[in-house]
Order: structure tokens, then sequence, then C-alpha cells
């Protein structure tokens, strides 16, 4: 990794009542890195990027995100740092159209912004709902309501939804979830394009072709604890990982 690291995460320990779901995970993600966070059903992905994101709180342990602690910022003052996620269940709204769903999570404007759309004739945050929603191919379907998209559609919009908001890490559980291996295969030449364009990712998914083929570095974690970390060459032959996770049949 070269440069301060966007994310650091150190000791992270979690407890869902008496359960420890991540326990005592110290990680990085770098600036332009995609960082994929992997392990089998119930191995505490998810409930790290809840914690990192401020819907769950953490038991021990510190969030430093671009350099400064986060642990006591609400979910809303985390994603206006640039610290933005997708859910494992999209959390769509179905009652408005894919350009509102955008809308909702576009950045809100500034006093220079708001100044500068009166010589405009669309407003900033009409641009950059338009820029995403022409950078995932969904200018069409703009109009629609997410119920009506197909599976794959849907996961774009959630995609579009989080990039709208600009940030400087997204962090995706799993994306490719349902998606068949050519929305698979656009999904990660997407995801490819992310980091130059100023968004670091840490990736959640149990599609093994999309994490092994996108991410610079992999995290492997077995009932919420790190068990091995290495390029996707090193992870691919890890016997700790196949042992504990390639070898076995995920339930997505
Ligand atoms: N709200 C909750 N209350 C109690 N236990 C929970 C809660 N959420 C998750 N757990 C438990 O915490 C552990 C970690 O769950 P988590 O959802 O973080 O796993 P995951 O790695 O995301 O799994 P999957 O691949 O199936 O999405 C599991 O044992 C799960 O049953
Ligand atoms: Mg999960």
């Amino acid at each position: 990794m070269t440069g301060e690291p966007i994310l650091d995460v150190r000791d992270l320990t979690v407890s869902h009542g008496g359960l420890i779901a991540v326990d005592d995970l110290s990680f990085q993600v770098g600036p332009r890195q995609i960082v994929g966070l992997i392990g089998p059903n119930g191995a505490g992905k998810t409930t790290c990027i809840d914690t990192l994101t401020g819907f769950t709180a953490l038991k021990r342990g510190r969030i430093l995100f671009l350099g400064q602690p986060i642990d006591g910022l609400p979910a809303h003052a985390r994603a206006r740092i640039g610290l933005v996620r997708t859910f494992q269940s999209l959390e769509l709204f179905d009652d408005l159209s894919v350009r509102e769903n955008l809308l909702v999570s576009a950045s809100t404007p500034t006093w220079r912004s708001t100044l500068t759309d009166m010589f405009r004739a669309k407003p900033a945050v009409d641009r950059q709902v338009d820029a995403v929603l022409a950078q995932l191919d969904l200018t069409g379907l703009a109009d629609r309501s997410p119920s009506s998209l197909s599976n794959g559609q849907r996961h774009l919009v959630a995609l579009a939804r989080a990039l709208v908001a600009r940030p400087k890490l997204l962090l995706l559980d799993e994306p490719a979830a349902g998606l068949d291996p050519a929305e698979t295969n656009e999904l990660k030449d997407l995801l490819r394009t992310l980091p130059e364009a100023g968004t670091s990712l840490l990736l959640v998914d149990h599609d093994m072709s999309l994490v092994l083929g996108v991410c610079d570095l992999i995290h492997v974690i077995d009932f919420g604890r790190l068990i091995a970390s290495g390029p996707p060459a090193e992870i691919r032959t890890n016997p700790a990982v196949i042992a504990a996770y390639l070898g076995q049949e995920h339930q997505p």
C-alpha cells in the first residue's frame, strides 16, 4: 500500500448479545485499493460493515478513517465524510423512481454550489445523478420503480445510489448476489474503474471469480477472526482458506 490508509481498523471486536461476531480484527484499506473481505456464512462480514459504517456499536477497538477516529460518529456523519455502504438486502425505496433513489443520497448543496446553480440550467445534484446513471448504463431506467426491475438492475441501482454520494471508501455487501455470469463480469469491469475515480473499495462477496478478479488484497475471516491475508494468487492456494471457505458449498 502506498500513502496513508483511507481506513485503518484496529483490534475491532463486536458482539451480538453473548456472541462475538467480529473478534480482534485489524486491517487497512489504502488509497486506490480494492480490498476483499471474505469468509463463510456467519463469519462476521456484514457485522464488520455495519460497525465500520456506524449501524452497529463496537465492543472494543478503533476505527480510523482518513487518519481520524470515527467510532463516536453516527452513520449519517460517516457517510457525509465519505464512508458509504451498500446493503446485502439492497434497501431500495420501491415507492420512489430510480432517479429519486439516487437523489436521496446525492450530496447536499453548499452555499457555493447553490450560487453557481443559479447560472446553470441544471442544479449540481441533478448533473451528478445524471452522470452516475450514465456511468452505470441506467439512464433508460431512471423513471422506473426499482420494484419493476430485474435483480441485476436492482443491484446496479443500489450501487449507483452509493456512488452518487461520491464516497472515498465504498463498502459493498454482496453486490454480485443473484447476478448471472455476464452481469458479474460487467460489475467486475465497473468496480475496477472506481479506484482511479477516487473511490477505494471494501468488497464482501461469495463470488470468488469477482473477488479474486478485482481485489488487490484479500482478508479472510472465520468466526470473526482473521485467518489469512494476501493477494488473490496467495489466497486462492492458502490451505487454511480452502479448508474454511473455498472448499465449502456456501449458502448465499
Ligand atoms: N442482529 C443480530 N443479532 C444476533 N446475532 C446476529 C445478528 N446479526 C448477525 N448475527 C450473528 O453474528 C454472526 C455474524 O453474522 P454476519 O451477518 O455478520 O455474517 P456474514 O459473514 O455477513 O454472513 P453471510 O455470508 O451469511 O452474509 C452470525 O453468527 C450471525 O448469526
Ligand atoms: Mg452478510
